[in-house]
């Protein structure tokens, strides 16, 4: 059967793909750790819960604005005036099936064949992929660990063309957790300026942050930019609820005029009661998300610290999300049971059958050289899945 060429030019998450074998070990009875997922292992709070039972009984149950339900647009308004002091209005926000899907759209939105969007490496999985399906080109530009895993001014400057149609600023990050602070965003800002290039402001992680880290928008930095940033964000990760499937976009008119466009005519709107849970989300309180941000906080400190601790292993403590991406270089070349680890792909495949952790391989966020973990998971399997590298990696020589 003939599939088009366009499927042909992307991956599948690969993200997903490890998760789910994860899980179906885990089905097996296999007693795995599993550092794989990209979501908190905490459950979504329960008034979240039960206003998606009352818009349930209540019947809200149809379609509903393609754009997502007014109440809701007005919340996320609502949030970025309150929490950046940055003014929207409903019409420049878009509620998509996920933050996934709300980028997804907007790239269909405003790229032609042949723009090119820079996507600083490390990146989460899909953005190159996402630019693909629209016949665009990726400008990967890698970023150096002993800058934090951040690009510098001067590595933007240099990778700006006049065919450059956006910029993707994910703080902080999945993979590396590393984030901007406000002096970093206004040095990218002044390099933005001058040109015409789009920002993609990716804030997905913005409340899970770390010790004295403060998130600011690139918009609240520099006002300017307000008129070319597109700001995405989620329930999912803050709110515990990536089942739920609810993300926005929020910039320029025309855009997410666009946008809609392109989501009437694939999905409509994302789900009517999962919209009602997403309201709540916003406006009820908030009191869960520092509770599980401080939780984060003590597993982030746990696996930063065993992690360093282990010969062939160097972690960059990041400020913020719930991954780490530690560099393990020192371990290619090594054998285990007479097969050689030749990258990081072998070295995940390794954890796996040696210790039953399961981890994403670096290749796949763009470097060779590190794995990510997620410590979105116990502390106490935290702490065991250390113990179980640790055995494992020993047994490298
Ligand atoms: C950086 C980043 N952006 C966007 C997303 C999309 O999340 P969702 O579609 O669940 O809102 C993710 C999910 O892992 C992510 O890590």
């Amino acid at each position: 059967m003939k599939v088009s060429e366009r499927t042909k030019v992307i991956k599948p998450a690969v993200t997903l793909a490890i998760a789910a074998k994860a899980q179906k070990l885990r089905e097996q009875g296999v007693d795995l750790v599993n550092f794989s997922a990209g979501e908190p292992d905490f459950d979504t709070p329960e008034h979240i819960k039960e206003a998606a039972i009352q818009a349930l009984r209540k019947g809200m149950t149809k379609y509903t604005d393609v754009r997502g339900i007014e109440p809701l647009r007005e919340a996320i308004v609502e949030k970025y005036q309150h929490d950046y002091g940055l003014s929207y209005t409903k019409e420049e926000v878009l509620v998509s099936c996920g933050g996934k899907h709300a980028l997804y759209n907007v790239f269909q939105a405003i790229l032609d064949q042949g723009d090119e969007v820079i996507i600083p490496s490390p990146y989460w999985v899909s953005y190159q992929d996402m630019v693909l399906l629209c016949d665009a080109v990726p400008r990967i530009l890698p970023t150096k660990e002993e800058n934090g895993f951040r690009i510098t001014p001067a590595e933007l400057q240099a990778a700006l063309t006049p065919r450059t149609r956006a910029f993707i600023l994910n703080s902080p990050s999945n993979p590396t957790g590393a984030a901007y602070d406000r002096e970093d965003l206004a040095a990218l800002s002044r390099v933005l300026e001058p040109h015409e290039c789009l920002i993609f402001s990716d804030d997905i992680y913005e409340k899970i942050v770390y010790d004295e880290f403060s998130f600011y928008s690139i918009v609240t930095i520099n006002p300017k930019l307000r008129e070319r940033t597109i700001i995405f964000n989620s329930v999912s990760k803050t709110y515990a609820m990536t089942g739920w499937r609810i993300g926005y976009a929020i910039g320029l008119a025309p855009v997410i005029s666009a946008a809609a466009k392109i989501q009437s005519q694939s999905t409509s709107n994302p789900t009517s009661i999962a919209q009602a849970a997403a309201l709540e989300a916003l406006r009820g309180p908030q009191d869960k998300v520092a509770e599980m941000v401080r939780e984060f906080q003590k597993r982030r400190d746990a696996i930063v610290k065993n992690l360093n601790a282990m010969e062939g292993i160097r972690c960059f403590n990041p400020q913020g999300a719930f991954y780490v991406f530690p560099n393990i270089r020192p371990l290619l070349g090594k054998k285990a049971k007479g097969k050689k680890i030749e990258s990081a792909c072998d070295l995940a495949e390794f954890l796996l059958e040696e210790a039953q952790v399961a981890a994403v391989p670096g290749e796949d966020f763009g470097s060779a050289e590190n794995i990510r973990f997620t410590y979105a998971t116990s502390l106490k399997e935290v702490e065991k899945g250390c113990e179980r590298i640790e055995a494992a990696i020993k047994k490298l020589e």
